[in-house]
């Protein structure tokens, strides 16, 4: 368990007030004779009521039903040529790690097995600070501009008005943004209804970058591989498991790890130079797109492993604040624009969800030492003594310099327009969809596809909405869109007209010399 005190539910300790008194009689309300009316000096009864009013903390504006667990990730192989972080240096290095798995557009009461991606975010306390991975179980993801996020999330959420889900809002906006279409087939494909959090794929989507000691960097792409293959429920029975059981994921994850059957992932990176990067297919920079594996292979990294269940839920898992820009020396952000807003949006969104200073929660805390100039604010219970609070001469912290000379280092250098538009579709946006039903595809995931799609699209009320949205079904292959057609009734329509392939954004690196 991280850094929190451990208790025991059969400590038989003493009841009292949250000053620590003692009281005789928990259910008892000071009363002016039998029946009241109520003393204010009744501090037991006060306290209990305001803190019970107190409760509940925002949930997660997206991802907010979820289930966790600890564990830990050790290193098993030598990748110090890509990344000098210390997790890294030694093969057997172990660091104790949080995973909290989600769905993410429901409510922190909604079920289990809805069709969604699920959220994969972990949290690894090196001995460097913490390193915090927020992943998802698909490798692809819905946009590449950030600016569409809060679109795209409110209309998988509810109706402003009706406060309803709604198909039509659902598929208006995927149907006009149709750069969503690798992601919408997997979504659509059993793998949007996974068996339990504990039996699937964890995928970064973005491409990160490793940066060794020499300063030398790739841009990676980091997989986690479940141990025993991702198990998925088809369409029918993961609707069932809602109502009898929306509670499913959460239950299996902790039975798997009560019962020592401890979920285990293998970790692994593709790698790509960025020269490599300059003359691929893709931007790598496209969080629509993935890195052929027979082009750029799996390499080993190390492990996870889960094998200890919260104590409190509450304490260890929903204060659990996961952030893209938690990164350790040799692990750095790529410029990809969608990771590049999430630096910001997270610890944005914890300081509004748990408070300024969520870092200093037990579950958050890192095992390495904090020293800054960070003071004070709302809950500020580690205050650093009497360090000085600003950068002194008197009494001076120590600086540490990265193992690599950030001045010199082989950065990119990006030259062109502030404002650019990335999200035009072009051929090439069909190509990974279109290999992934004639190729990836067996023919039941296609008849699982089809159907799975079907069920959900005839909900939609617009003609207009379900032709556009068979049009770019259409554009990754007309066999799938008329399949789609006649399962919901509607006429065949044409593909979308996209641009030629060579309109695509390429990507520049423009390495300077060291
Ligand atoms: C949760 C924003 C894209 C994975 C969240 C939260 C926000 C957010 C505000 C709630 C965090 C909290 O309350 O602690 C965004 C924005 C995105 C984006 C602005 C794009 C512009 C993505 C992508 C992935 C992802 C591409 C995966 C590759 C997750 C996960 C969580 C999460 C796993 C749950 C973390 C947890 O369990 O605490 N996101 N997100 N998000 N997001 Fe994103």
């Amino acid at each position: 368990m991280p850094s929190q005190q451990v208790f025991d539910s059969k400590d038989g300790a003493v009841y009292t007030t949250s000053n620590g008194a003692p009281v005789a009689r928990p259910y008892a309300s000071q009363k002016i004779g039998v029946t009241g009316p109520l003393l204010l000096q009744d501090f037991h009864h006060i306290d209990l009521l305001a803190h019970f009013d107190r409760e509940r903390i925002p949930e997660r504006v997206v991802h907010a039903k979820g289930a966790g667990a600890h564990g830990y990730f050790e290193t098993t192989h030598d990748i110090s040529d890509l990344s000098c972080a210390a997790l890294f240096a030694k093969v057997g290095t172990k660091a104790r790690t949080t995973i909290r798995f989600s769905t993410v557009g429901g409510e922190s009461g909604s079920a289990d097995t809805a069709r969604d991606p699920r959220g994969f975010a972990i949290k690894i306390r090196t001995e460097e600070g913490n390193l915090d991975w927020v992943f998802n179980n698909t490798p692809v993801f819905f946009i590449r501009d950030p600016a569409k996020f809060p679109h795209f999330i409110h209309t998988q959420k509810r109706d402003p008005q009706t406060h309803l889900k709604d198909a039509d809002m659902f598929w208006d906006y995927l149907s006009q943004n149709p750069e969503s279409i690798h992601q919408v087939m997997i979504l659509f494909s059993d793998r949007g209804t996974p068996d339990g959090y504990h039996q699937q794929h964890g995928y970064s989507g973005h491409t990160l970058k490793f940066v060794n000691k020499d300063g030398d960097w790739h841009y990676v792409q980091i997989h986690l591989r479940v141990e025993g293959g991702f198990k998925t429920l088809d369409n029918d029975t993961a609707g069932k498991l809602s109502g009898e059981n929306p509670d499913y994921g959460i239950q299996k994850l902790f039975e798997a790890i009560e019962s020592k059957n401890y979920p285990t992932w293998n970790v692994y990176v593709q790698t790509m130079t960025p020269q490599q990067a300059e003359s691929f297919r893709y931007n790598v920079l496209d969080l629509t797109k993935v890195w052929p594996h027979k082009d750029f292979p799996l390499r080993p990294v190390g492990k996870i492993v889960l094998d200890e269940n919260p104590q409190n839920y509450f304490a260890e898992i929903e204060q659990a604040a996961f952030s893209p820009s938690h990164l350790v020396p040799g692990v750095e952000p790529s410029a990809d624009p969608v990771l590049q807003s999430r630096l910001f949006s997270y610890p944005d969104t914890h300081r509004h969800r748990l408070g300024t200073n969520y870092q200093q929660l037990p579950v958050n805390a890192p095992v390495a030492p904090v020293a800054n100039f960070q003071r004070d604010g709302a809950m500020a219970f580690v205050s650093q003594g009497n360090r000085p609070n600003y950068q002194s001469t008197i009494s001076p912290l120590t600086y540490r310099p990265k193992p690599y000379d950030d001045k010199e280092a082989k950065h990119e250098l990006w030259v062109g327009n502030a404002r650019s538009e990335l999200s035009e579709i072009n051929e090439l946006d069909f190509e990974q969809p279109r290999a992934l039903w004639s190729k990836v595809f067996s023919d039941t995931d296609r008849e699982h596809l089809v159907y799975n799609i079907s069920v959900h699209l005839r909900n939609a009320k617009s003609a207009e909405i379900k032709a556009r949205q068979l049009s770019v079904f259409a554009a990754v292959d007309q066999d799938l869109s008329d399949r789609i057609a006649k399962a919901i009734g509607a006429p065949t329509v044409k593909p979308l007209q996209a641009a030629p392939a060579s309109q695509s954004v390429r990507l520049k690196v423009n390495q300077t010399q060291a």
